[in-house]
């Protein structure tokens, strides 16, 4: 069972700066919904009852969109918008939780601060910079929940899509040993590697189900030249020394990156076109 997910979302949001200075981008609306609406609303389609938002002291603004607004409520009831006071109870029985990363010391140690509220359990990690689109709704946490309960990995399963050779540099590519069917059996991952060195063209999307053994492999990661702990450098060493342990998995859907300014349009255009949540 999968029931707790982490969503880290300690960073300055560098990319889309002096628009995230005040106001943490995972608010940015998107359509009618900040961006992290749809990120949490992934998580209770897929039955999740926890989340942990890893946040820095700045970032506390994400916090408030989930706190109950009984005054707001009141209001809405007098008008009769009664629909509206549906949307916004919509997370009334996940529970948020927060951990605090105190610096940016990367995605790896993003996930480490969590380690403690997440416990001996297993967990899904949402990178709320990424959209999936499958089957024409928001959300792909679900699918991969059941993969890893089908296929029970030692390590976990990553969403993988295939990106053209000039994008590898933005993303962690993995390294396939063996295919079957849409599930790829990996034996390493190099974050961001040149076009000329990527092992493959199967890019990590920010959708991720692991075991809590993962702690071990991140505590165990060595700072990158950025002065970093990767993610990706923890699960690429578990898939290599322990053969089978992470398996990506291979999605039909859209990848919407809502972290820069042009994705951000991309996904807003995307979202109010379809309509959809
Ligand atoms: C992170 C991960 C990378 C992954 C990407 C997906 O990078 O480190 O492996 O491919 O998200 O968006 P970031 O975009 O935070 O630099």
């Amino acid at each position: 069972m999968v029931d707790v997910a982490v969503i880290p979302a300690a960073g300055f949001g560098t990319r889309v700066l002096p628009a995230s200075k005040v106001v943490s981008k995972e608010l940015f609306p998107i359509y009618n919904k900040p961006a992290i609406h749809y990120i949490v609303l992934e998580c209770v389609r897929a039955g999740i009852k926890e989340v942990i938002l890893v946040l820095s002291k700045r970032k506390m603004d994400i916090l408030k969109y989930f706190e109950p607004d009984p005054e707001l409520e009141r209001f809405l009831e007098v008008k009769g918008k009664l629909s509206l006071i549906q949307e916004l109870k919509v997370f009334e029985k996940i529970k948020i939780d927060y951990a605090i990363q105190e610096k940016q010391l990367g995605l790896g140690h993003a996930i480490l601060c969590a380690k403690d509220k997440v416990k001996d359990r297993n967990f899904a990690v949402l990178l709320p910079d990424d959209i999936y689109i499958a089957e024409g709704k928001i959300g792909v946490i679900e699918k991969l929940i059941e993969v890893f309960e089908s296929e029970k990995p030692d390590g976990g399963v990553v969403l993988v899509k295939k990106v053209p050779k000039d994008k590898v540099s933005k993303y962690g590519i993995i390294v396939p040993s063996r295919k079957h069917k849409n599930l790829i059996y990996i034996s390493g991952v190099v974050e961001k590697p040149s076009s000329s060195e990527a092992p493959s063209l199967y890019a990590v999307v920010g959708r991720y189900v692991f075991t809590p053994k993962i702690f071990d492999w991140i505590e165990s990661e060595k700072f990158d030249r950025a002065g970093e702990i990767q993610l990706a450098g923890a699960f690429g060493r578990f898939s290599k020394e322990i053969s089978g342990s992470v398996i990506a998995c291979q999605i039909q859907g859209k990848w919407l990156d809502i972290g820069s300014p042009d994705g951000y349009i991309t996904a807003f255009k995307e979202i109010a076109r379809m309509k959809i949540v």
